[in-house]
């Protein structure tokens, strides 16, 4: 459940009219509710409560600082891909004891950081990764805490692009050889073995790939243990799932019960790295309608909105639901939503069923918390979108409009020219 609703005609998010924070901030702009936030942290949370566990948000899914010093805030730690993704947790008070480094491609000085900061495990996808981990950790005289990412080669039955856990994709060490791997890490001087990693992929709706990815993961825990590689923490990852039109995935409670049940045996603690649903049904995108026009198969409404702001539908194809801010009971047509960039990839939704916006009309685009803004960029040299906070009946700005300068920031005209 979210708090974006109507209160007649208008659209609220809590208790403040949407309208009034475009008229005051100017559009486009995603917003995010407080109590959202907090409702999806906890629920997710609390479906873990009767076994240790660490819910490290995926910082990737919505890294604004205002967000993630919330879910410090709230206990939880953070997963991170990239040494800006650990800046930004770090500046936002995320106990770096609760923070996993996850990512095929760390880099030496981002390894140097994690360890500078002493982050809880590194998510090692590789076997030269170890050797560079171990490395790095020798010359600063440390030793890196690790869990091998293992591919159980399960299919998480999601988009192609997000499924992370099936063989022929990049991520992780395949699960028939992390038993060899396990052992050449055991043989490094200046890496702890602490756990065993796993992430199959993101926007998944059912429990079951997660239960035989588990399944998988458990065994080689057990062999782990019967050669003395003693296991402390299991990370799932994250990946599940939330309603965009009319997915049913399964709730957090369900999740853990099910999780819960299959893990309980090892005795260890649960390490959780959910994005997508906790942030993804917390937020929206405000738009205003520059234009309409008729072609001559389609009718176009022309957002102030792009695939600059939002990717996903480009991207992915996905389904992003599309509402009016202010309802009208005029009949519905069948429309696009497109933004002013100059491609024909760029679309919000397609045929969709939509009341008839006018030039000025506010419209907004739902469930577009999660690898919304962190997707954004600057093509077309479009400043990215302000981003803003409900809680109760105020709102903060938590980040600025992008300015003309800024979008040419730290550029320069070289002398021979
Ligand atoms: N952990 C790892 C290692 C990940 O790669 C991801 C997401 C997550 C956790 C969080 O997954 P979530 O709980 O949010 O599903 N841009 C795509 C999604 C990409 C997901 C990438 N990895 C989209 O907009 O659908």
């Amino acid at each position: 459940m979210h708090h974006f609703s109507y209160k007649e005609d208008d659209l609220y998010c809590e208790d403040v009219e949407v309208k009034k924070i475009s008229d005051e901030v100017g559009t486009p702009f995603f917003l995010y509710s407080h109590a959202t936030l907090i409702r999806h942290f906890e629920a997710f949370d609390h479906a873990f409560a009767e076994v240790p566990h660490i819910v490290s948000y995926s910082v990737k899914a919505n890294s604004n600082l205002a967000v993630l010093r919330l879910f410090s805030q709230l206990g939880g730690g953070a997963d991170i891909v990239s040494g800006g993704e650990l800046f930004r947790a770090i500046k936002a008070g995320v106990d770096p004891g609760k923070i996993v480094y996850s990512g095929v491609g760390k880099r030496e000085d981002e390894m140097e950081y994690a360890l500078k900061e002493d982050i809880l495990m590194f998510n090692v996808e590789s076997h030269q990764e170890l050797e560079r981990l171990n490395c790095v950790a020798g010359k600063m005289g440390k030793k890196a805490r690790v869990a091998l990412r293992v591919n159980p080669d399960v299919d998480p039955k999601t988009h192609p692009y997000i499924s992370t856990g099936l063989k022929q994709n990049k991520f992780g060490i395949p699960v028939r050889e992390a038993l060899n791997e396990y052992h050449f890490a055991a043989s490094l001087e200046n890496i702890q073995i602490v756990g065993v990693d796993c992430h199959i992929g993101s926007q998944l709706t059912q429990v079951q790939p997660f239960i035989d990815a588990l399944k998988k993961v458990k065994a080689l825990i057990l062999e782990l243990r019967e050669e003395g590689i003693d296991i402390k923490y299991l990370d799932l990852g994250g990946g599940l799932g939330i309603t965009y039109d009319e997915e049913a995935p399964p709730h957090p409670t369900e999740y853990g019960k099910a999780i819960i049940e299959e893990a309980k045996e090892l005795d260890l603690t649960l390490v959780f790295e959910p994005g997508r649903v906790i942030v993804g049904n917390a937020g929206i995108l405000v738009s205003k309608v520059l234009y309409t026009k008729r072609g001559e198969e389609k009718n176009f409404i022309i957002a102030d909105a792009a695939m600059n702001d939002l990717a996903r539908p480009s991207l992915y194809g996905s389904y992003q639901k599309v509402v009016p801010v202010r309802k009208n009971k005029e009949p519905m047509i069948v429309s696009d939503v497109v933004g002013p960039i100059c491609e024909s990839g760029d679309f919000l939704a397609k045929d969709r069923e939509l009341p008839p916006f006018k030039q000025g009309d506010l419209l907004a685009v739902m469930s577009a918390g999660a690898y919304g803004f962190t997707m954004s960029s600057n093509y077309n040299s479009r400043v990215r979108a302000a981003e803003v906070m409900v809680k109760g009946d105020s709102f903060e700005v938590i980040r600025d409009r992008e300015t003309f300068k800024d979008l040419v920031n730290g550029e320069r005209i070289p002398d021979f020219l």
